[in-house]
């Protein structure tokens, strides 16, 4: 049977494999750097953030399976074999993602940050609480992820704009796309939730430029940003001059262009951001195991694999 070749950095290895084993207990599973054995026999690989140049040696690759449900690392590798890529779509991970969404939207709509110095402080001191429905949750990608998360803004009462390359249509939802739809979109948005792929177009987008359009005059009095698509999305730099310059009140990043985020980063300390190591939707092996076995036996039945990213548009 053709080989299935793990390759995993950044992430333990271990429990991936001993998933794998237990879900395929027929495969015949090779481990990259070191038990590789002999390239030939390797027909698929499941990897997370493969160094570039990882996949040269097999030249009887059929499919690259990422371990998320983003592939910007596998895509940089300008060597990847002309294989097709899948990526992750799993309802728990889509859920997962929704909750933190919901979690940071209500965390700056609740003034929560504020609650929790006060605390410290033993002091005892209400804040006004604008309603939902005079609030824009406006979200940028409008793909699996950032359409649930939408559905289930729009379901707890707030205005919800959502921004895509292509146009859309979603009930409860006013939509943007394109270059041309990105100012009116910002225009109306006091929590910007950034759910976009890294990709050429999306490189370096929430800059000072973006950020100094959002709504800071609305119904919460200042613009939050709640970014959990990419690092390489967002300017350090301009988030904290954003901050500086009250462009933004209150910011939660998940991502950041260098993970883990260095200690030097004035990001850790700033008492207006929040800060996730990276674990908005957490790919847990069980379901991501479950998830690419399946597709290797549909692919394998003839039944052609689900998910294969479009690798002109990167995503
Ligand atoms: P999808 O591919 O389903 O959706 C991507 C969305 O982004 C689409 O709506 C797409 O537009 C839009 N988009 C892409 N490029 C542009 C552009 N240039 N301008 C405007 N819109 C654009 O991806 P998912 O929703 O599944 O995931 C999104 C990202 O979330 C992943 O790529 C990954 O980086 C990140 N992620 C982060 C995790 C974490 O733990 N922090 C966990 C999982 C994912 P259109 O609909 O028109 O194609
Ligand atoms: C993903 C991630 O892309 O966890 O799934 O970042």
């Amino acid at each position: 049977m053709s080989a299935l070749l793990l390759a995993i950095a950044g992430w333990d290895p271990a429990p991936w494999e001993r998933r794998f084993r237990a879900a395929a207990p027929k495969r015949d599973i090779r481990l990259w750097p070191d038990r590789i054995g002999n390239p030939a026999d390797v027909a698929y690989a499941a990897a997370w953030l493969p160094p570039h140049g990882a996949f040269g040696q097999f030249k009887n690759l059929r499919a690259i399976f990422s371990l998320g449900a983003g592939v910007d690392a596998l895509l940089g590798d300008r060597s990847l074999p002309q294989v097709p890529v899948v990526r992750v779509i799993d309802p728990n991970l889509t859920m997962r993602m929704t909750e933190y969404v919901t979690l940071h939207v209500l965390l700056h709509h609740r003034r929560q940050r504020l609650y929790d110095a006060q605390q410290r402080e033993r002091r005892w001191h209400e804040h006004a609480q604008p309603p939902a429905s005079e609030v824009t949750v406006g979200i940028m990608g409008m793909g699996v992820l950032g359409r649930d998360a939408a559905g289930v803004l729009a379901r707890i009462g707030f205005r919800v704009a959502g921004w895509s390359r292509t146009p859309k249509s979603l009930p409860g939802v006013e939509t943007f796309h394109g270059a041309a739809g990105l100012e009116s979109f910002l225009a109306r948005t006091e929590i910007l939730v950034c759910l976009l792929p890294h990709t050429p177009a999306t490189e370096g987008i929430l800059d000072l430029a973006l950020l100094r359009k959002l709504k800071r005059d609305g119904a919460l009095g200042g613009a939050y940003l709640v970014n959990a698509g990419r690092g390489m999305l967002q300017v350090d730099a301009d988030i904290l001059a954003a901050l500086d310059e009250d462009a933004l009140a209150g910011v939660t990043l998940d991502v950041f262009p260098t993970e883990p985020l260095p200690p030097a980063s004035q990001l850790w300390t700033h008492p207006k951001v929040a800060i996730t190591p990276h674990n908005s939707a957490a790919s847990v092996p069980e379901e991501v195991v479950a998830y690419i076995v399946n597709q290797i036996e549909r692919f394998e039945a003839g039944k052609g694999l689900q998910n294969v990213i479009d690798r002109a548009s990167g995503y």
